[in-house]
């Protein structure tokens, strides 16, 4: 029997994180085919994430435009979707998450009564400024899927609570976590020191010999959201030079965002600290160095709340909601907002209450046991047979 061509789709960094091993188990399908399609809605976050993984995409739409607004994405993602359907059809479609990617990759796929699987299905604000657009994208991409894959009990109550069909949902667990345990394994057998990971990653040898190597404690930081562009972002770095300030004896590590809205703010208002590290985004398996190696995280990134409980980091997260209320359940996420002095007493807090930070730091893993892609390789493999 010919195999079922499915298209996997990524655009962005996370949609490679949380695609790359569903690409990997669908190849090992006897009934399925799994072809790799890259929209480049980033470009070079997109490439360094599928080097790590060892995807080379069978097409490229290399979309990314410096700047690029919504409109304009979406656009040229739908015309790009027509250009590519008109050649080719495949079976299926698989998206992640709830990128711009996400939203005009399904309603091209509905248009051409293609079905379509939502991989992270489910999670809900309920609030349409926060996180914007990415509640809207969600929000359209589920009723339109064929198969609503659920990372948690809680996202899967959210598509019963909204009228989703009961046949069409499954609880798998986040793939985030099918990665996260595949480079926790790489990094355990790597073992590099904390002197040649600052220098491959642009860190000065002093801030490695004081903070990185184990010293002193560091604080790892990252943030790209678009409702907290403008204001949110000056209070952030506002935020973050307050705690450098205040603790002579802490350190910042920050790979930035390459959205220009993004590396303006923080250029101007943190290049020179002594004690702040701006460096460029970090390959997947750097950052998870980084990660496992950092005191606590603060962030605004939804990949990033989903991995922290597994690392038993604590996490601030530079938002008002949260889509993943399972690690502020766990104790280890706790929303601070973007308000400065909010910011600076919750992350005071941890650094200065031994109890309060180890009973954050506990480890947890409310999002999966490594193996989502698994089951959702079945689940598509049942769909075709039947
Ligand atoms: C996008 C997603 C967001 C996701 C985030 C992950 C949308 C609307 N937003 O936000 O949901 O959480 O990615 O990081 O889908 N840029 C580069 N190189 C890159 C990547 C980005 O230069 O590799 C710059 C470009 O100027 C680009 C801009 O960043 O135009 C914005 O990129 P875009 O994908 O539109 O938005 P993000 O903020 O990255
Ligand atoms: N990440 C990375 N390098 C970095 C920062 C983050 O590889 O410098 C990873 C992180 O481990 C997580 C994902 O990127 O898996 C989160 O991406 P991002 O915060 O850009 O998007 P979000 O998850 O908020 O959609």
């Amino acid at each position: 029997m010919n195999r079922k061509k499915i298209a996997i789709v990524a655009g962005t960094r996370p949609e490679v994180i949380k695609m790359a091993q569903v690409y990997h188990v669908l190849k090992t399908s006897d009934i399925l085919e799994p072809v790799f399609i890259s929209t480049a809605q980033h470009r070079q976050m997109l490439d360094q994430a599928l080097r790590i993984f060892s995807i080379v995409p069978d097409f490229d739409m290399d979309i990314m435009q410096a700047g690029q607004t919504l409109t304009d994405l979406t656009a040229r993602l739908l015309s790009a979707w027509k250009d590519y359907f008109s050649k080719s059809k495949p079976d299926a479609v698989l998206v992640q998450g709830d990128t711009t990617t996400v939203l005009a990759t399904s309603i091209a796929a509905f248009y051409e009564r293609i079905p379509i699987g939502h991989i992270e299905a489910g999670l809900r604000t309920y609030n349409f400024d926060a996180p914007f657009p990415e509640e809207m994208n969600r929000r359209l991409t589920d009723p339109i899927s064929k198969w609503c894959f659920a990372p948690t009990k809680c996202s899967y109550d959210n598509l019963i609570r909204e009228g989703v069909n009961p046949a069409s949902c499954f609880i798998t667990g986040n793939t985030v976590i099918d990665s996260l345990l595949w480079m926790r394994e790489r990094l355990t057998k790597d073992n590099i020191s904390a002197f040649e990971m600052a220098k491959k990653c642009g860190i000065s040898e002093d801030f490695a010999r004081e903070f990185l190597s184990g010293k002193k404690r560091w604080i790892l930081v990252t943030g790209h959201r678009r409702e907290n562009f403008g204001g949110g972002f000056e209070n952030i770095c506002a935020a973050i030079k307050g705690i450098a300030d205040k603790y002579e004896d802490v350190g910042i590590v920050y790979p930035v965002h390459l959205n220009p809205n993004v590396q303006e703010p923080v250029n101007r208002l943190l290049a020179g600290h002594e004690r702040i590290a701006l460096i460029k985004p970090l390959s997947y398996e750097d950052f998870i160095w980084f990660m496992d190696k950092s005191f606590f995280v603060l962030s605004d990134s939804g990949g990033v709340q989903e991995e922290a409980p597994s690392l038993s980091k604590p996490v601030l997260v530079m938002r008002d909601t949260t889509e993943r209320p399972e690690g502020v359940e766990a104790g280890t996420c706790e929303l601070v907002g973007t308000d400065v002095a909010k910011i600076m007493s919750s992350a005071s807090r941890l650094l200065d209450d031994g109890a309060e930070y180890r009973r954050r730091a506990m480890l947890k893993n409310p999002y999966g046991d490594g193996t989502a892609c698994l089951k959702i390789k079945e689940i598509l493999e049942k769909a075709f047979v039947c």
